[in-house]
């Protein structure tokens, strides 16, 4: 099925994530396409997905998502969420068929904007071993020095954040830039891939904690330019609606959600 097939302007976009990381692509894809209705999905049953084996997300992902679109049959999926993405976008393709749009580290763009040739990824633990890292930076940073580092700790702190309260660790901006700038080869590096969806959401926190003026890069300016571009044919309704939020995990626990999910024009969570 071609997204030029697909008529109904009231099918959704599916944007999906283990918590509220998804809310960073979806903010740039309300400002692409802000009339298309959204499903808002968190996975929060399996989060968080940076502590979980390749194996687990790879089987879960696809499972979850052909659920997903049998119940709330979207125009488009995405897996806003580098993690799943690195480790089961193709599984996910496999066995969907509607067009999936996947996140990966913003390696290409950070290499193009680097004058010292060091960049940083920052992601989750699992992200940051993947060999899809290996292949981008091979194919798009081969003259650049890659560091990596995994931070799970900023995961949950932006959780908190979006639910209003303390986060457990709230140095973890610093300790994650620290983990990068201290490796060696880090007192020279210039650019910092975002590569896991919550941490743009992070990014004043991210600013202030820098040691030094760095430049912050993501991706979800172009996955939601990919989405305007596979659904160019798409009939929308006339005005943006309140979009639908569901977990995975029990609604009641993401109440203290529900402001922030708001100032992303989504509704209360419900179960899926
Ligand atoms: N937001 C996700 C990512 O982009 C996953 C975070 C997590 O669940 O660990 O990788």
């Amino acid at each position: 099925m071609t997204c030029q097939q697909i008529q109904d302007n009231a099918a959704p976009i599916l944007v999906f994530d283990s918590g509220v990381g998804g809310l960073s692509v979806l903010a740039a894809i309300r400002q692409q396409l802000p009339c298309a209705p959204i499903v808002f999905a968190m996975d929060s049953a399996a989060y968080p997905y940076g502590q979980c084996d390749e194996t687990t997300l790879t089987t879960r992902v696809p499972a979850l998502l052909g659920r997903m679109v049998e119940r709330y049959r979207p125009c488009l999926a995405v897996i806003a969420c580098n993690t799943a993405s690195t480790i089961a976008l193709s599984a996910v393709r496999e066995v969907l068929a509607i067009p999936v749009v996947g996140t990966v580290p913003a390696i290409k763009p950070a290499a193009c904007l680097s004058a010292t040739r060091v960049i940083g990824v920052l992601g989750t633990a699992a992200t940051v071993r993947q060999s899809y890292v290996d292949d981008l930076a091979e194919r798009f940073a081969h003259d650049c020095r890659v560091l990596r580092y995994g931070a799970p700790d900023l995961v949950d702190f932006v959780e908190a954040e979006l639910r209003g309260m303390a986060p457990a660790d709230p140095e973890a901006p610093a300790a994650a830039l620290h983990g990068l700038l201290a490796q060696p080869g880090g007192d020279t590096l210039d650019t910092v891939v975002l590569a896991c969806t919550h941490f743009p959401l992070a990014i004043d926190a991210l600013r202030a904690a820098a040691p030094r003026p760095l430049s912050f890069i993501d991706g979800a300016e172009g996955i939601a330019r990919r989405c305007a571009s596979l659904l160019a044919g798409q009939h929308w309704p006339a005005a943006p609606s309140i979009g639908r939020t569901v977990t995975t995990g029990d609604p009641e626990r993401c109440a203290a959600l529900e402001p922030g999910l708001a100032r992303f024009g989504l509704g209360p969570v419900a179960a899926f």
